[in-house]
């Protein structure tokens, strides 16, 4: 190294979030703690190595109930989303509110696939310390709380939409606005994303609520009104979480009460749109 030249930084340790972005640590953790496990369902090692990396108490926020939920969770989006990248190889894929989630690397979308990770601006910083841009892979800053962030995204083919933990933060107008946003703007297209009911959004908040109130604002009791709210969509696909097929049976069994009491059975569900 010359005289003067100052040696390459080493990336910061600390992960520095707040507000709705922190939470991106909780389902982070659950898919390490996943990896490390001795049946994994998800297998993620670029989680393992991103919690093993960053100076962050994961514990905070993190509940030892979560893991199989949230897990399972992904590996049912990567699932559906996998079945759309089969059919439909070249598309426009939009993760939205990806977190530092590894799902663009699990699913290896096809050549032909524009693959886009969307969040809000910090936690895109802290996602480049993880994750290379390629022509076919970008990462995008935005708030869903607006599609300002869609300009430019090609959108003369399929697209998938994946959000997974992630629409029950936007406020309904926006939750709403955001799916006729992307459906108005595509030929054709899959919406996958989960919904947590009133109930599971009021106990949400009382384990994440901070200084700033609330964070979750979302809730969906009644999908009826949802697909009426949306008549260019077509609900195809609705699954309680609690009764997915990757739920490994201890998580089976202690899920039977929730399974038969409806507003637990309900408490989150995955929807599959198409349009
Ligand atoms: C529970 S985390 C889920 C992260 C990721 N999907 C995963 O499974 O690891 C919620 C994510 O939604 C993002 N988010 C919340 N509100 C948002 C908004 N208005 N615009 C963009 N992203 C938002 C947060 O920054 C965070 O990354």
């Amino acid at each position: 190294m010359g005289e003067g030249a100052t040696p390459p930084e080493a990336p910061p340790r600390e992960l520095l979030l707040t507000g709705p972005e922190v939470t991106l640590t909780i389902p982070l953790y659950a898919r390490a703690l996943d990896y490390r496990s001795r049946h994994p369902i998800l297998g993620d090692r670029k989680a393992d190595e991103i919690v093993r990396s960053v100076d962050f108490d994961f514990q905070r926020l993190y509940r030892s109930g979560n893991r199989g939920v949230l897990v399972v969770r992904a590996r049912q989006l990567d699932d559906w989303a996998r079945e759309f990248l089969r059919r439909n190889p070249r598309s426009t894929v939009l993760h939205l509110g990806c977190g530092l989630d590894s799902r663009v690397e699990r699913l290896e979308p096809p050549a032909e696939a524009l693959w886009i990770d969307v969040d809000l601006p910090d936690v895109i910083l802290v996602r480049r310390r993880f994750y290379r841009e390629t022509p076919q892979h970008r990462m995008v800053p935005g708030s869903l709380d607006e599609t300002g962030w869609l300009d430019g995204v090609p959108t003369d083919r399929p697209v998938l939409m994946i959000a997974d933990g992630v629409l029950m933060y936007l406020t309904p107008a926006s939750a709403n606005a955001l799916l006729e946003g992307i459906a108005g703007r595509f030929p054709t297209g899959a919406f996958i994303f989960d919904v947590m009911n009133s109930g599971a959004i009021q106990r949400g908040n009382e384990q994440l609520g901070g200084p700033n109130g609330d964070v979750l604002r979302w809730g969906v009791d009644d999908l009826a009104e949802l697909d009426r709210a949306h008549p260019r969509l077509r609900r195809t696909g609705t699954l309680s979480l609690f009764a997915a097929r990757f739920l490994p049976l201890r998580y089976r069994v202690l899920f039977t009460l929730t399974v038969a009491t409806p507003s637990l059975r309900s408490a989150i569900r995955l929807v599959r749109y198409e349009f």
